[in-house]
């Protein structure tokens, strides 16, 4: 008998055919995310899980589910997994990093460049027929990336790497994390460890790459954003919950920093009346960090083979917990 093994969605068809090999499997089609009532009828009895990052994996769902062995979630965040209370259940958890490095630091220096230079507030003008004269002296002027100061929240792989693309292009860069690096590698970045307090007052350009945990959640609110330079760019690509969205929109809408590069939100899809789309100093993307073909490839591979180790016990190539 195959063992039975649920995804909340659809996932690569090379990732399904695998699947198949070895499992009896069954893919929620329809309302994403899956509706609580269906995920908690049918992870009663699979012992693998594939979910994604806006299943929230709570002790409800893992008290129902008395056959699971592994949860493997598509994607590096596991902010919507209680994997604390899965640990003590024995349940293994199966993650993602490493493959999104590369695609999640680029989406963030896009938003970086797009912010300074004003490319999608272009587009926008020219799309709706504003763009009147040509070559004005103060049209659409952004700023230089040269010489600016990024100020990288949590140094991690992909904190790490979008320092280098800032390097490359003359920024300099200042990093804030729970632990200092090695000065061989802040040497070999060329990057300066700061205090949370001197991140926020001197940078041009603060980038988030913390996950979303209690200590975190809301981290930036209006007090912090008073606390930025004037002129200033906040650009988010880790968990939308990091921060205060209401804050957000004051600081940007009366001017106490200059913009945001935002692509991931408190709560996800946001729609076209959400405050944040009506303002011009905002770049939105939708939760796009890892969407590269490439990249969401090797992320299906890396989630059946953790969900292959996880299920006979073992522990994943990537795991959390344990
Ligand atoms: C992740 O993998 O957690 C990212 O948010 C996806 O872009």
């Amino acid at each position: 008998m195959k063992k039975k093994v649920f995804l909340t969605r659809r996932l690569h068809k090379f990732a399904l055919e695998e699947l198949k090999k070895k499992y009896q499997i069954e893919v929620h089609s329809g309302k994403i995310p899956i509706p609580k009532a269906k995920l908690c009828s049918k992870i009663k009895d699979v012992e693998g899980l594939i979910c994604f990052p806006y299943d929230k994996i709570n002790r409800e769902i893992i008290d129902l589910a008395k056959n699971l062995k592994v949860i493997s979630t598509y994607s590096v965040g596991f902010d919507h997994i209680d994997w604390i209370y899965a640990k003590k259940k024995k349940i293994r958890i199966g993650y993602t990093p490493e493959v999104l490095t590369d695609a999640t630091a680029d989406l963030a220096f896009a938003l970086l460049i797009d912010l300074l230079r004003r490319v999608s507030e272009g587009d926008r003008i020219i799309r709706k027929g504003k763009w009147r004269e040509i070559y004005g002296a103060y049209d659409y002027v952004g700023v230089d990336l040269q010489d600016k100061t990024l100020g990288i929240l949590g140094l991690g792989r992909i904190g790490s790497t979008l320092a280098k693309r800032a390097k490359a292009f003359g920024i300099n860069v200042i990093y804030h994390n729970r632990d200092k690096i090695s000065k061989s590698k802040e040497k070999s970045l060329g990057v300066k460890y700061v205090s949370f307090e001197k991140l926020i007052s001197q940078s041009d350009i603060i980038s988030i790459h913390v996950p979303h945990t209690p200590e975190t959640e809301q981290m930036f609110n209006l007090r912090i954003f008073k606390k930025m330079k004037k002129l200033s760019f906040i650009i988010n690509t880790s968990r939308g919950k990091v921060i205060n969205e209401k804050d957000l929109v004051t600081a940007l809408k009366k001017k106490i920093i200059a913009g945001a590069g935002i692509d991931v939100f408190e709560s996800e899809p946001i729609g076209k009346n959400h405050p944040l789309v009506k303002l011009d100093n905002v770049i939105l993307a939708p939760h796009i960090g890892s969407s590269t073909k490439e990249t969401r490839a090797k992320m299906a591979e890396i989630t059946v083979r953790n969900l292959n180790l996880g299920i006979k016990g073992k522990k994943p190539i990537y795991s959390v917990g344990y």
